[in-house]
């Protein structure tokens, strides 16, 4: 099939590698010329994993085109997947104002009758307004509006997308429905999961899916903060709760909380969203609540181990949202430093990917190029991306180069006995410390 896809983010590009590498003749375009000359040349502007590798084979071999002329983008195209961003306004709701605009360029470009798929996460009922713009803007034509959600997650995106769990499709006509299964077919030939619902069930669906992920944290979260109070292990609580099938493990890592392009925007949109229909939803500002104490609990922690932090030199391991990418948005350890900045520490980070992006947010931040160079002369080092190479980290001599022995683990990355044989004075999150110097134990009151 002919398709177009209206934004290369990370949804829009990924959306255009796996159509294209099922069979689709795909043509990319977004209203950044740069991107689309970077695209062009099989490059991608941003991290994450295969995804440069899949644009660069279906460039070659001709399913996948990249353009800023949306004539022809949108010459012939069956169907027009709308992949563009809707950041927060002011006041967090949702703002759709690039969805019209690419609705208009699509009504204003396309040649024939096509169906128009809403990828972006959007609050329910935009499925009505871009119907009604496109019909507003070319009486000739006849456009059928399709929500189809995207379960994506950064860092394995593409797996997500060639293999996801279920294929979500709100539509509201028999031919919108045949279309779009031409479309998944060559996924559901091999046995993925296609759900089809009303379209302002498909909409809600998607936030739904993702405040209940945050939810998921926000509880782990909160469950951390009693289990520090008392001597518990929250990790093993995780496990314990996961045994059961209608729990499950996934999602319950207690630690720093959520960040991302996702969640903590989605929240947010989805309850002035649930305001602007007349329903309360107090427990989606509880959760985004919990996943600020998150950090706050760690600036406490800090503070607590190293009194005051006015040129104390903290390391932070880990800058993006998560591992696997390189994106910083709403990163908790961009929210963490700057928290620490403020109150005049030093704080130098390393991150195998993120360390440019991180710094643009935030100048005062210090880079070093690998663990180590950033725990030089650290009187404190926080764990706060959970990156494999972490994982083994050799624990003597990143002691060895720190001004003082101690770790808050901001993702319960480390083990406990590793840390105690190391002789680091570490706390984990919702775990009990180690504390081998008996003046680190010694009670401050107050603090
Ligand atoms: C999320 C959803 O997982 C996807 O299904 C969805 O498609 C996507 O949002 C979206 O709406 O586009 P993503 O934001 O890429 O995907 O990342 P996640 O893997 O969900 O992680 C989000 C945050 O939660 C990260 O900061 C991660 O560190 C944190 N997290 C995750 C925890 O703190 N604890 C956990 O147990 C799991």
């Amino acid at each position: 099939m002919r398709i177009a896809v209206i934004g290369t983010g990370h949804v829009g590009l990924v959306t255009c590698a796996t159509l294209a590498n099922y069979g689709h003749e795909v043509r990319g375009t977004d209203a950044d010329t740069a991107k689309i000359n970077l695209l062009e040349q099989g490059r991608t502007p941003f991290r994450e994993p295969g995804l440069e590798e899949l644009v660069e084979r279906e460039l070659s071999e001709g399913r996948l085109s990249f353009s800023t002329d949306l004539d022809s983008v949108m010459a012939d195209a069956e169907v027009a997947f709308i992949c563009v961003g809707t950041p927060p306004k002011a006041d967090g709701e949702a703002n759709l104002l690039a969805v019209e605009s690419s609705g208009r360029d699509v009504a204003r470009h396309a040649t024939r009758d096509i169906v128009v798929v809403e990828k972006s996460t959007v609050p329910v009922g935009t499925a009505g307004w871009l119907q009604r713009t496109l019909s507003r803007e070319r009486r000739d034509l006849r456009f059928q509006v399709v929500s189809n959600p995207e379960f994506l997650r950064e860092g394995k995106a593409v797996q997500d997308a060639l293999e996801p769990d279920r294929i979500l499709i709100g539509a509201d006509s028999p031919e919108a429905f045949e279309t779009m299964r031409g479309v998944y077919r060559p996924w559901t030939d091999k046995g993925s999961l296609l759900i089809e619902t009303d379209i302002a069930t498909a909409e809600l669906a998607k936030h739904a899916c993702n405040a209940f992920l945050a939810l998921k944290i926000s509880y782990i979260n909160a469950i951390a903060q009693v289990a520090e109070q008392s001597n518990a292990d929250v990790v093993a609580i995780a496990d314990v709760m996961g045994a059961d099938p209608r729990i499950g493990r996934a999602f319950l890592n207690a630690g720093l909380g959520y960040g991302g392009s996702c969640f903590p925007k989605d929240l947010v949109a989805f309850d002035r969203l649930a305001a602007k229909l007349g329903v309360e939803l107090p427990l989606l500002r509880e959760i985004a609540h919990i996943n600020e104490q998150a950090v706050e609990a760690t600036v406490h922690k800090v503070r607590e181990a190293l009194w005051n932090l006015d040129d104390k030199r903290i390391a932070l391991l880990g800058l993006a949202f998560k591992p696997e990418t390189d994106d910083v948005r709403f990163s908790p350890a961009i929210a963490l430093a700057r928290v620490l900045l403020s109150n005049g520490a030093v704080v130098v980070g390393y991150d195998p990917w993120a360390g440019e992006n991180a710094k643009a947010e935030l100048p005062g931040l210090e880079l070093a190029s690998d663990p180590y160079a950033a725990a030089t002369s650290a009187h404190c080092l926080i764990l706060c991306t959970e990156w494999d190479e972490f994982r083994t980290i050799d624990l003597d001599r990143l002691r060895d180069v720190m001004a003082y022995p101690l770790v808050v683990d901001g993702r319960n990355l480390f083990d406990p006995t590793d840390m105690r044989r190391a002789g680091f004075t570490y706390y984990p999150t919702g775990r009990p410390a180690v504390v081998p110097d008996p003046a680190d134990s010694m009670p401050v009151p107050g603090a």
